[in-house]
């Protein structure tokens, strides 16, 4: 059973009418024989042993206990287990009625508290009830069990638990202490903060060529390690440029690393920098950057990193100038080594960065087209879960030069609508062989139409289709400024 009907919903209702949901999914699993009784007396007792016991940290609490306590980016002591709290944590309706019966607890009626009169009796009766499992998911239980059973250990449990840094509640609460009611929609434009949990990318999901894997392993080795590089004093790391065509994979990566790395992700979004509250802007870069400080260890990803170049040559606004400045110094002042933050950078239009720019990056990462291996081994991947009679791959990879990982995604995303259209769930070659013809049409459509205030298309030259110009989400600001 899930505790889904206790998910966190949060909403925002900003002025455009808009709706901002932040939305916390409980993926705890309780057991599967869940026992209201005796899941009210494991929070209970384990808010009442964590407020006695300093030594305990936030990373010692359950994650789904965490969210009910987190405030300002911290969690204060006492824990108090009002009815309300314990409903929250436990998905128990009642919780003071479920455990009025024994003989260990009370209820004090003007603070809604549950407590404990007798803590030994409440541990021995918990002791008998409770799954060795369930122990496992919660350090601060583990440190009362840990003599009494062989299999409990505090440090086994502490590795099981998700680190407090990854739980959104506490981002949530981090975000409220810094930027102010009105604040808030300004700068959740400019940045948007995910918990590892609700990054869906996986790197088994993506084809990396030998380079970017290189990469990867090098920075995960780095990470691990980061307090070796400090004391050998080498800090000129943990800053990667990701550069290549829009659909290579460049915010996939990122945000795969985010997961595999259990890292919150950071994402700036530099356009945004033109929004119209510009006299914030700088303001709230800065405190973007305070955040990300807060979080560490977490990963600050800036896609369209060629704005900071442009902006720089143009004669922008003052204020947008100020804001790519303080962009720059946050940039440099920053470090994987002393402060724990991971800094990506993305770029479709590496042509238009400055010296200025390259240099604040350690390392380059290229994100080429795929070749004809790699659309092969693409599309293996995309299709893991479809079923496809005589399906040949590799025909349709030599079928598909120029195309990107996210062009062969929407090819298969066209060839399976229309199959569903004739009441079919098993796709053939022939669908497939169909979908990449569609695409190429549609596509050179499309580049034809653009072409007109598209110097790009027409500089980049040759046919329209291998232009490098397929960016379906629209992030692409040259078309329209050039
Ligand atoms: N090398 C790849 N392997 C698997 N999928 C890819 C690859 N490159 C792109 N894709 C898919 O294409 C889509 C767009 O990729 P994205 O990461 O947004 O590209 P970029 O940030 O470079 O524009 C994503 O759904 C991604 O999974
Ligand atoms: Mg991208």
């Amino acid at each position: 059973m899930y505790i889904g009907s206790n998910a966190i919903t949060r909403l925002i209702d900003d002025t455009s009418g808009r709706l901002r949901v932040a939305y916390v999914a409980c993926a705890t699993k309780l057991p599967e024989m869940s026992e209201p009784e005796r899941d009210v007396v494991e929070f209970v007792l384990t808010t009442d042993v964590y407020s006695e016991r300093e030594d305990l940290e936030p990373d010692d609490l359950p994650s789904i206990y965490r969210t009910v306590f987190w405030e300002n980016g911290t969690i204060e002591r006492p824990l108090v287990p009002t009815v309300e709290a314990t409903r929250e944590a436990t998905g128990v309706d009642d919780p003071w009625d479920t455990v009025s019966g024994l003989m260990f607890t009370s209820h004090d009626d003007f603070s809604e508290e549950i407590k404990l009169t007798d803590r030994e009796m409440a541990e021995e009766w918990l002791g008998k009830r409770i799954e060795l499992e369930e122990i496992l998911e919660n350090p601060t239980l583990a440190s009362i069990f840990e003599d009494d059973f062989d299999e409990v250990s505090y440090k086994r449990a502490r590795e099981q638990v998700r680190p407090a840094r990854a739980d959104r509640a506490w981002i949530d609460s981090l975000l409220e202490e810094y930027f102010a009611e009105e604040e808030e929609e300004e700068m959740l434009d400019l940045v948007d903060i995910r918990a590892p949990e609700e990054v869906d990318m996986r790197l088994d999901d993506l084809v990396l060529t030998e380079d970017q894997e290189g990469e990867i392993n090098k920075l995960v080795k780095a990470i691990e390690h980061r307090d070796y590089l400090a004391r050998i004093g080498l800090r000129e790391i943990g800053k990667l440029l990701f550069v290549g065509p829009p659909g290579t994979g460049k915010t996939s990566v990122a945000r795969a690393l985010a997961h595999e790395l259990d890292l919150p992700f950071v994402e700036v979004k530099l356009s945004m920098i033109t929004s119209q509250y510009l006299g914030e802007t700088a303001k709230n870069v800065e405190k973007t950057f305070e955040v990300a400080r807060r979080l560490s260890p977490c990963i600050l990803f800036m896609d369209e990193f060629d704005f900071v170049a442009k902006t720089r040559a143009s004669d922008e606004h003052a204020a947008i100038k100020r804001a790519v400045n303080t962009l720059l110094k946050s940039i440099d002042e920053i470090s994987l080594i002393q402060d724990d933050v991971l800094l990506i950078g993305a770029t479709n239009h590496p042509d238009q960065l400055d010296a200025a720019a390259w240099r604040r990056f350690d390392e380059i990462v290229n994100f080429p087209k795929p070749d004809v291996g790699m659309r092969a081994d693409i599309l293996r991947v995309v299709t893991r879960d479809m079923e496809i009679e005589d399906y040949d791959p590799e025909e349709l990879a030599e079928m598909t030069e120029g195309l990107t990982g996210s062009d062969l995604r929407l090819v298969l995303r066209e060839a399976v609508l229309n199959a569903l259209t004739e009441e079919r769930t098993t796709l053939t070659q022939d669908d497939l062989v169909d979908a990449v013809a569609n695409f190429e049409e549609r596509d050179n459509l499309k580049n034809l139409d653009m072409i007109e205030g598209d110097h790009d298309a027409l500089v980049a030259g040759g046919t329209p289709s291998a232009d490098g110009g397929h960016d379906h989400e629209g992030h692409d600001h040259s078309h329209s400024e050039d």
